[in-house]
């Protein structure tokens, strides 16, 4: 065996089950081979002391995805999937939202339209429904499935995408149907609306409240919902952005009756608390997210799920508007009422380093855990493994060379998004992506982007297997 196109040599290789020393033998952008000494490659990438693992897969973040109150996403296709390349993520998953009125076809062309030609690695569309007409549920959505658009998110919250209890199970029935994975937003949105008048009511609109008005038990009731829904329907379901204890048990409880409730956590739940929310002046903005992040004690609950399995994959939820800026954070000036600032934080670049940071290196998880979490499940999630999300001989080459032992500060002016800040600000951390290879391309090598815009690829999901009811 000669001649692979690029040779990976003596780094440790870590997959969600296993961890060898192994070299890596890449050809037409797929692995060939991996072995001990294997022959050597036109271009040779030397791996020792440094992890290989399989290149991230962000399965919830938001790129270019238009609003509907003035706010603008702030990284489009090249600059979200250039700070996700330096974070070790090789394949994105954004969101096509549909807004009422729309055709999901509509927001589906524009989508494509605004990634063509921007983006650097591989990416795929999960949909928003917002709006599940007759010829949306009869025609529109299954169609769109069987094209490879394989999962959707439904809103439980916010006004303008919220659908009530029959849609939800009219979306189920037809996921069940046509298998599909859906992706549920839990929480009580009449509650958190009758939360959030009494605090204006009262003058209370500072960042901080924004956390009053969500608190934890309006997502243990949407998440209930969403489960006893889900039963109704006999479909598996992801409950998106868990942030706490009591969320947490709804699922620990679903999951003990056998059903198939998966679940996702992001950093912010791990790294921030809601006083974060209090911090000086308008800064608490910068962490607004929802739900928001709870407490030290919240945290410690989200990190046994991670180890135990409760929580499938860990995501970004990147959602990128800039602080100092009229169509982000300050959307009505300095003293914007909580109510109208755009929700949620960045993160593509930092899912791993985090997680591995205060996972892996902290001994809360272990290192396959840790693949499987930012890579290997997500890819299974959305019908997407295995040519995404691990490495055996016919997947891509999407391929992390990891150093454990890099130390970095998080600082907002070394990342690479286009967002002027990073709620992360200050936190140590121990573990970095060195180089980062796309289909076998080098895309990152020593802090420096080597592809152009455009390389990436669309990409079409299969219907996941994990969205297949149980047989009884
Ligand atoms: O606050 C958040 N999470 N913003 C992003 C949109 C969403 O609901 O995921
Ligand atoms: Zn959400
Ligand atoms: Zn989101």
């Amino acid at each position: 065996m000669t001649g692979f196109d690029t040779l990976i040599r003596n780094g440790t290789v870590v997959t969600a089950s296993d961890t060898f020393d192994a070299d890596i033998g890449i050809t037409d952008g797929k692995i060939q081979a991996i072995g001990r000494n294997l022959p050597a490659g036109k271009k040779i990438i030397d791996a020792t002391g440094h992890l290989v693992i399989p290149g991230g897969v962000d399965g919830h973040c938001h790129l270019d995805q238009p609003t509907g109150d003035g706010s603008v996403c702030a990284d489009d296709f090249y600059t979200g999937t250039v700070a996700a390349a330096y974070g070790g993520t090789t394949t994105v998953i954004p969101f096509a939202c549909q807004f009422k009125g729309m055709p999901m076809q509509a927001a589906v062309d524009d989508y494509h339209r605004r990634a063509h030609g921007k983006a650097v690695i591989d990416y795929a569309f999960h949909l928003i429904v917002s709006d599940p007409t007759e010829a949306l549920l009869k025609e529109d959505l299954p169609r769109l499935i069987n094209e490879g658009y394989t999962s959707f998110k439904i809103y439980m919250t916010y006004d303008d995408m919220k659908l009530n209890d029959k849609q939800i199970v009219q979306l189920l029935a037809l996921a069940r149907t046509h298998g599909a994975m859906a992706m549920i937003h839990a929480e009580n949105a009449d509650l958190i609306s009758w939360l959030t008048d009494t605090l204006v009511e009262q003058g209370k609109t500072e960042p901080r409240f924004h956390a009053t008005a969500r608190p934890m038990l309006v997502e243990r009731e949407a998440t209930h919902r969403a489960i006893t829904i889900a039963e109704l329907a006999d479909v598996p379901i992801l409950i998106v952005h868990v942030s706490g204890r009591e969320a947490v048990e709804q699922i620990h409880w679903a999951q003990g009756r056998g059903m198939r409730i998966y679940a996702e956590t992001c950093p912010q739940y791990v790294t921030l608390t809601q006083d974060d929310l209090a911090r000086p002046g308008f800064e608490g903005a910068k962490c607004i997210c929802s739900p928001p992040p709870r407490n030290k004690e919240n945290q410690a609950v989200i990190w046994d799920g991670l180890a135990s399995g409760l929580f499938h994959i860990f995501s970004s939820d990147h959602a990128p508007f800039r602080y100092k800026s009229e169509t982000g954070k300050m959307l009505h000036g300095e003293s914007t009422p909580f109510n109208w600032i755009p929700n949620g934080v960045p993160g593509i670049e930092t899912r791993l380093p985090i997680l591995f940071s205060e996972g892996v290196k902290k001994g809360r998880i272990s290192l396959n855990r840790f693949v499987e979490l930012v890579a290997t499940n997500p890819a299974k999630m959305y019908g997407l493994y295995p040519r995404k999300g691990t490495l055996a001989i016919g997947s891509d080459a999407d391929i992390v060379i990891f150093d454990p032992n890099a130390k970095r500060i998080i600082r907002s002016q070394d990342l690479h998004h286009n967002v002027d800040y990073t709620p992360y600000e200050g936190l140590e951390i121990e573990g970095w992506p060195l180089t980062v290879l796309s289909r076998g391309e080098v895309v990152i090598e020593k802090e420096k982007l080597l592809v152009a815009p455009g390389r990436g690829e669309f990409l079409v999901c299969n219907k996941p297997d994990m969205a297949r009811p149980k047989v009884a």
